[in-house]
């Protein structure tokens, strides 16, 4: 498929318009911010490792019965997907306390959660993606509240499915933030799935496997990235 001209340049991925206006194709790049762009650096091999590591995901996804925008890859840092129109929300999922959720309510970190957390973002650089609840998403029409409804029990079960998943691969599955998009009267699952947007954790040793060690200056990031990868495919 051809990609034709930037619609959108992201922090880590840029998308083009394709000569079917059912597609863009998704391009994931080596560049990583953190703290709301405060922190800026690249990691070498990461828009290729995440490019294949968010294919497993969705991969697993769909053969789980859960919709997502991913069609296919199309080289190492490029995947087709469909043309979805991007909600302003961020949808984050918690297993443990971890980052913002365990300084916020003075848990430590690794803290096990009695039952999962949902939580929504606003979608705004500006502002620095403010946390909000579904009576905002409501009242901001940033969504319906059918889509509401859809999104967080379709969340939930992307949990569920990747835990299981990732237990077996000996990761624990901390946490994770997920976009949705609108297609054709449905809602999927959009954006990527990745250490950039997930946090692993190894299930024996408890070592961060994901954008945490470039967030801390832990070391090593691209080799968890890859460790990410190899575990999954394995
Ligand atoms: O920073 P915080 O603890 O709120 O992040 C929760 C989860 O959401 C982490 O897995 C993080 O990688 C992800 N996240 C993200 N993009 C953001 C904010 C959080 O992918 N803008």
């Amino acid at each position: 498929m051809k990609k034709l001209e930037l619609i959108y340049e992201g922090k880590a991925k840029r998308v083009y318009r394709t000569e079917d206006e059912d597609f863009y194709v998704m391009e994931f790049k080596d560049d990583a911010t953190a703290f709301n762009g405060q922190k800026r650096g690249t990691i070498k091999g990461k828009g290729e490792l995440n490019t294949k590591i968010s294919a497993v995901f969705f991969e697993i996804l769909e053969e789980n019965g859960v919709k997502t925008h991913f069609e296919r890859l199309l080289s190492d840092r490029e995947m087709l997907v469909k043309a979805v129109k991007i909600l302003p929300l961020e949808v984050i999922v918690r297993n443990l306390a971890a980052g913002s959720m365990a300084k916020r309510l003075g848990l430590q970190e690794g803290t096990k959660l009695k039952s999962p957390v949902l939580e929504f973002c606003y979608k705004s650089d500006e502002l620095g993606d403010p946390m909000i609840n579904a009576y905002h998403a409501l009242a901001m029409d940033l969504a319906t509240k059918e889509e509401i409804a859809f999104i967080e029990e379709t969340s939930f079960k992307v949990n569920e499915i990747l835990s299981q998943f990732l237990i077996k691969k000996n990761i624990i599955l901390v946490d994770f933030k997920l976009e949705f998009g609108r297609f054709k009267g449905e809602i999927l699952v959009a954006d990527e799935i990745s250490p950039d947007t997930c946090r692993f954790w190894d299930a024996k040793t408890m070592e961060k496997l994901d954008k945490d060690r470039f967030r801390r200056d832990l070391g090593n990031v691209e080799e968890a990235y890859k460790e990410i990868l190899s575990r999954i495919k394995s």
